[in-house]
């Protein structure tokens, strides 16, 4: 049976629970998710390798909600994390250091102080600079330590400007050049140890064209380390894989899976993949109420709900589409409504031109595929707080993140202190 959000008897439910009465008891907005639909993802793309070794290593920022991190733990899968931070998270959620590649373009040198002597399945470095800071630390540590050398292999994701990481324009990794003299270098570098090539050229793709190409590059790349004597341990093909935010046709991980495989096989290696937006999009919907109706033009009306550009940041920031559905949709002739936020922004808007059953004050709407980078990017402007988040599993619900109150955000700014 399909997992996650559906209507039934024309109400939203999610895995069987009513979403209306979680609205009900704990406010909106209220981030809702389903562990069904995450443990169904997962095992989805797990099984697509049908046997090729591989390991996912979910990428946290997709959303490091802490009892969602337990899960994915809970499923055997590793961690893909871009900050100490979510090192940290991590570890606390039972990762060993050897579930855990560090990735991102700029750790700073307190975050590498504090990784490299964890011991973790790789670095992932993005420079030069950069690895001779991880071997500078090393030294001092005594200890060697597992890099991955991320190249840039300028190839042209074709998802949205601000999340295309692949092109040489971009901040992201070492170009091909520099990095095939940097990965030579490697071996007379008694404390580094080069595991594995890892390229990732952005997120929300929906082609399968750019992941194909990215993998058979870092394939050729390891075929030429290896003619060179260099054996990696894996490749590491990054993230990416897009969802279908309209609801329609997509790759499915089959297909992207399979690219994968057919590019690497020639290489023998191992693969590991970060997904993040594909194992928790469509496994999360973010509730809101509406606060109010006002007339906008003679073809629509304002619908302002009580989300917006602080709990849901993707439509303001990339333009991003999320399906919007009323919670208990009413009878009616569909209307045309502009769904916004009560942030005090114009880019403030959820939802452009909606046609949606007639809605009224203190309706519920749910706002579709918000799993991954929604709660994660959440922000306290305008002195909003962090939303409530809760996880259904197995007909029941709990609450795994309490909403934020002005105390915890007054708790941070300390009063007092002497002025220095
Ligand atoms: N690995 C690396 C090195 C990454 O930078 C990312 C995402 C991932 C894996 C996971 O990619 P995914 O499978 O989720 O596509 N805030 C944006 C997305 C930013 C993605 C950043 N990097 C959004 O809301 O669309």
């Amino acid at each position: 049976m399909a997992t996650g959000f559906f209507l039934h008897h024309n109400e939203l439910v999610c895995d069987g629970v009513s979403v209306s009465e979680i609205a009900g008891a704990e406010g909106t907005p209220v981030y809702v998710y389903s562990a069904a639909a995450i443990r169904d993802r997962y095992r989805e793309i797990d099984l697509a390798f049908a046997g090729y070794p591989h390991r996912l290593h979910y990428a946290l920022k997709a959303n490091s909600t802490f009892a969602i991190v337990k899960t994915l733990r809970d499923l055997g899968s590793g961690v893909d994390a871009n900050s100490i931070g979510e090192i940290d998270v991590a570890r606390r959620a039972g990762f060993a250091p050897s579930d855990i590649v560090f990735t991102g373009v700029g750790k700073s040198a307190a975050e590498l102080e504090c990784a490299v002597p964890l011991g973790l399945k790789a670095i992932n470095v993005e420079s030069t600079g950069e690895l001779d800071r991880v071997e500078a630390i090393a030294a001092r540590v005594g200890r060697p330590v597992r890099v991955a050398v991320r190249i840039n292999p300028d190839i042209d994701a074709k998802s949205h400007p601000h999340i295309s990481t692949g092109l040489k324009i971009n901040k992201f990794g070492v170009p091909a050049d520099a990095a095939r003299d940097l990965m030579g270098s490697i071996p007379t570098r008694p404390l580094l140890q080069l595991v594995a090539v890892h390229v990732h050229v952005g997120s929300q793709i929906t082609s399968i064209a750019p992941l194909r190409s990215a993998a058979s590059f870092v394939a050729a790349v390891a075929g030429e380390l290896k003619r060179r004597g260099t054996l990696l341990d894996y490749v590491d093909l990054g993230g990416g894989l897009g969802i279908p935010y309209d609801g329609g046709p997509a790759v499915s991980p089959r297909e992207y899976v399979s690219a994968l495989v057919d590019a690497v096989r020639p290489t023998g290696l191992s693969i590991v993949i970060e997904p993040g937006r594909s194992i928790l999009g469509q496994a999360g919907v973010l509730i809101a109420r509406v606060i109010d109706l006002k007339p906008r033009n003679a073809l629509s009306e304002f619908a302002v709900i009580d989300a917006g550009m602080t709990e849901l940041m993707r439509p303001a920031l990339y333009g991003a589409f999320h399906r919007i559905d009323p919670v208990r949709p009413r009878s009616g002739a569909a209307r045309q409504y502009e769904i916004v936020g009560p942030v005090c922004e114009s880019s403030d808007v959820v939802g452009r031109d909606r046609e949606l059953a007639p809605l009224a004050v203190d309706d519920l709407l749910a706002i579709l595929d918000t799993g991954a980078y929604g709660s994660a990017m959440a922000s306290n402007y305008n002195r909003r707080p962090f939303p409530v988040e809760v996880l259904v599993d197995e007909g029941r619900w709990r609450v795994v993140r309490r909403r934020q109150t002005v105390d915890d955000m007054l708790a941070m700014e300390v009063e007092g202190q002497v002025d220095r």
